[in-house]
């Protein structure tokens, strides 16, 4: 049943991805966020090496490259044509495009990374809370893991359910998406129990949908260094 739902989310995202990089600019409100978070981070330029998951056409990384100066950075997304945008606009030394699924990504991959980031990703993959369980393994000493889940709020129109299915018309074609969500307490629970030190918590405006403006929980999370 998931195994479906993340294929439709793929087949979907690669359709969307002309679009989506037109809409980024305006609508998509949550890298600005990650801009002010950034900016509040000391030692940033101790960041040699970033992975970015479900990168898009690269507004994180684009965000993220105006705070730091790593020499490798990977760029994980399941959409061809998200990752062929995002080399047209980003062009640096030592970056590294992988087409592949988040969680197949993480389970064949040990590389730590200085700084992790994961925006408007994590409620694309159907267990947030596990990749949340996995991310310590490949976060650096002192490494930094900045991303965005899209929370359940009991009561909130449209963000009540644990996961919704979506339906758009594109190109022609019917297509489905689904989104899966998880419980802020879960979310704190489950960070605390790998010792991750949480900087920031909050909830942030993401994008509109369907008449509301979806809610984004937003993240700074910190590995401390074993001493
Ligand atoms: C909402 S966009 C965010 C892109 C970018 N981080 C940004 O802020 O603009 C989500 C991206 O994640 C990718 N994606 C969704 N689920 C994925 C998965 N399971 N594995 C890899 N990439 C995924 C999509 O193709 C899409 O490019």
């Amino acid at each position: 049943m998931d195994e479906s739902r993340v294929r439709n989310n793929r087949a979907y995202y690669e359709v969307l991805a002309p679009e989506y990089d037109n809409a980024v600019r305006n609508r998509y409100l949550v890298n600005e966020e990650v801009s002010l978070r950034l900016a509040r981070q000391s030692s940033l330029e101790s960041i040699q090496s970033v992975l970015d998951l479900g990168s898009g056409t690269g507004a994180t990384l684009e965000t993220v490259l105006k705070y730091t100066r790593p020499t490798s950075v990977v760029a994980v997304d399941f959409s061809g044509r998200m990752l062929e945008l995002l080399k047209n606009k980003i062009s640096i030394p030592g970056l590294r495009t992988v087409q592949n699924d988040i969680d197949t990504y993480l389970a064949n991959d040990s590389t730590r990374f200085d700084l992790i980031t994961a925006i408007g990703g994590l409620e694309l993959v159907p267990d947030p809370l596990k990749l949340m369980a996995t991310i310590n393994r490949h976060m650096a000493d002192d490494g930094l893991f900045i991303f965005t889940y899209e929370p359940q709020l009991v009561g909130m129109r449209d963000q009540s359910e644990a996961s919704t299915t979506y339906t758009r018309e594109l190109e022609g074609k019917t297509l489905e998406f689904s989104v899966f969500r998880a419980n802020p307490k879960h979310v704190q629970q489950t960070l605390e129990a790998q010792k991750l030190e949480i900087v920031s918590n909050e909830l942030v405006p993401a994008y509109p949908r369907g008449g509301s403006v979806v809610q984004y929980g937003l993240l700074v999370v910190r590995k401390p260094s074993v001493l």
